[in-house]
């Protein structure tokens, strides 16, 4: 399915109401919620570890898309696997043996996803397409919301060319509003992750602007 899809991030998420404010944003049309996973080590700042993530899934209707920024990942497919995740993406600049990564994603029952930094070429995952169920383009390097989109609708253009009539997702992660959205989804992306610009002026006491926000995008 091609349609563009919304997954709001919860990193912009009110940090001690999880709960309400993953309802919220589902109430109010999002598609997927996507959790950032960081350690304070492949980026420089930490989130959610597996019990956290946890924890979020009785609250996720939709899907629940679990973005690891994290080195390594092999140790923790397993946990996050547990922990609910319906979509697991790792970056291809995590490890040596991404490949490995992926078939390991998808023996534990996951979708697998594959992400690039915003200095990685799209070549990158010219021999995983095939063991991929998502590739995450950033738009900002990874590490904290509300950061300025780095434009990659060259790469996005490449990466829908090189995966053919593949079932495989371009998802855009950093930077997306409602000037940015239309840019990517006219090169082919089809999930947009946006955590500013959904979670902005609203609040689970006023979720509606959660609402417009995502109508917005
Ligand atoms: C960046 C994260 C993104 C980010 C998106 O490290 O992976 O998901 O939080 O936030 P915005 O939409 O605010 O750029
Ligand atoms: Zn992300």
């Amino acid at each position: 399915d091609r349609s563009v899809k919304i997954a709001p991030s919860i990193l912009s998420a009110d940090f001690a109401n999880f709960g309400q404010e993953i309802q919220a944003i589902e109430a109010e049309g999002a598609d997927w919620v996507h959790v950032d996973v960081m350690d304070g080590h492949f980026v420089p700042n930490l989130t959610f570890g597996p019990a956290a993530v946890k924890a979020f899934r009785p609250h996720v209707k939709t899907v629940m898309d679990v973005h690891l920024m994290i080195a390594p990942v092999d140790p923790y497919i397993d946990a996050y696997a547990d922990a609910g995740a319906d979509v697991l993406t790792a970056h291809v600049e995590a490890g040596p043996h991404i490949h490995r990564t992926l078939q390991a994603i998808r023996a534990a029952g996951m979708k697998a996803g594959v992400a690039l930094n915003p200095g990685t070429p799209a070549e990158a995952v010219a021999h995983l397409l095939d063991l991929t169920d998502l590739i995450c383009v950033m738009t900002v390097n990874p590490g904290f919301g509300g950061q300025k989109f780095i434009d990659m609708t060259g790469k996005i253009a490449t990466l829908r060319q090189m995966i053919g009539d593949r079932p495989v997702h371009i998802e855009i992660d950093g930077g997306v509003d409602p000037s940015t959205a239309p840019l990517v989804t006219k090169v082919g992306a089809d999930v947009l992750v946006a955590g500013s610009a959904v979670f902005r002026g609203g609040s689970v006491d006023n979720p509606g602007v959660y609402g417009e926000n995502i109508r917005a995008i």
